[in-house]
């Protein structure tokens, strides 16, 4: 699909994306874009290097694809600037690689902030109360009667949530949880010292894009618990752990919102899962190798009152042996940024970075930065 054939700018976009924001910005620009529309769901490589052509300024890709050196370096010889995933994680993008053939990476924070945690929160009320479970019993004609022991679930109220990466996502997943449950809060950060110069530095060029997009983090909790008390509320406590498996001790409920790289990679493993409560609960949204996905299942079989809710798998789009058939797994296909708001603004981001960068414009989200 060609829009604005005469463009001087040929940018192309691997996928269709949600709204017609992003290519009337383009248009507007002087840019000709090319989608994708091929059925495969997942282009390899080789599909990649047919799309980018002799000439192209700049490429719109997927979180699905390897941007590894191979793709850069054709980029780069078809005289290619930028190109940003569309998503906020950007473990699928070789960034040396790209430094390397003088291609600028965008990613799209913020705008799939609310979203995600919405997911996030979503899931552990499902898992918690057993919807799943419940939801298949009725529909197979089983409920004949109340019962006081039908699908009894937790209690999230007076319940500890703890939260491993509190980044803007895991940020706002906690103040749903505290505000929307009552839960009492124990986060953990990898990036601890950094993260507030990062946020702010993202916010900054989401704040340009629109200011309603300005999202919230971990460092809003305290003043959160003095709104209760002026309120006559019992505040809920919130704690930073100093260490993760304070977090896996101590949470009914955990949630993973880390980003994946080389010190995530199965952070929750066999060892982490043995020390979490029987009853527990774990979410992830992130990444799927952030979690060992045997050992996740050996945990689940071993222990039935164990229960996660899953958005994303180590090896996409499979599940391990075993995951399906287990009552105490809830499992959704990477869904957690879907909303109609957030997938047509990541596609507007997207696209804002890309041409930020062919027209040298100063609005830039640069993960390598
Ligand atoms: C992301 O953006 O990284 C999500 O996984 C997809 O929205």
């Amino acid at each position: 699909e060609v829009w604005n054939p005469n463009g001087k700018y040929r940018v192309v976009s691997t996928k269709p994306m949600p709204g017609t924001r992003w290519i009337n910005l383009l248009i507007e620009q002087d840019c000709r874009v090319e989608i994708c529309t091929q059925k495969k769901t997942i282009l390899s490589v080789e599909d990649i290097i047919a799309l980018i052509g002799d000439k192209c300024d700049g490429v719109i890709g997927q979180l699905t694809e390897d941007w590894g050196e191979t793709l850069f370096s054709a980029l780069s010889r078809a005289g290619g600037k930028a190109f940003s995933n569309m998503a906020v994680g950007y473990n699928n993008v070789d960034v040396d690689a790209a430094n390397k053939y003088g291609v600028a990476v965008g990613n799209t924070p913020g705008v799939l902030t609310e979203t995600t945690a919405e997911l996030a929160a979503s899931l552990s009320l499902t898992a918690a109360r057993r919807i799943v479970e419940a939801d298949e019993f009725m529909r197979a004609g089983l409920y004949d009667g109340w019962l006081p022991n039908l699908f009894v679930g937790n209690l999230l109220k007076g319940q500890t949530v703890g939260v491993i990466g509190a980044g803007r996502i895991g940020s706002a997943y906690a103040r749903m949880m505290v505000e929307g449950f009552k839960m009492n809060l124990i986060y953990y950060d990898l990036y601890q010292a950094t993260r507030l110069e990062k946020h702010v530095q993202l916010v900054y060029c989401i704040n340009l894009l629109a200011p309603h997009f300005a999202d919230t983090c971990m460092f809003h909790v305290p003043a959160y618990g003095q709104f209760l008390k002026a309120n006559g509320e019992q505040p809920v406590t919130w704690k930073r752990a100093s260490s993760m498996e304070e977090v896996l001790r101590e949470a009914d409920v955990i949630s993973l919102h880390p980003i994946l790289d080389k010190t995530t990679y199965h952070l929750v493993n066999k060892d982490s899962l043995a020390i979490m409560k029987k009853e527990a609960v774990l979410i992830n949204c992130s990444r799927g190798p952030v979690i060992d996905e045997v050992a996740l299942v050996e945990h689940l079989k071993q222990n039935p009152m164990f229960r996660v809710g899953l958005d994303v798998f180590e090896d996409e789009p499979y599940m391990k042996p075993g995951l399906a058939d287990l009552k105490n797994a809830v499992v959704v296909p990477h869904i957690a940024s879907a909303s109609k708001w957030t997938r047509e603004g990541m596609a507007t981001l997207a696209a804002l970075n890309v041409l930020g960068k062919i027209k040298g414009y100063p609005v830039w989200s640069n993960p390598n930065q």
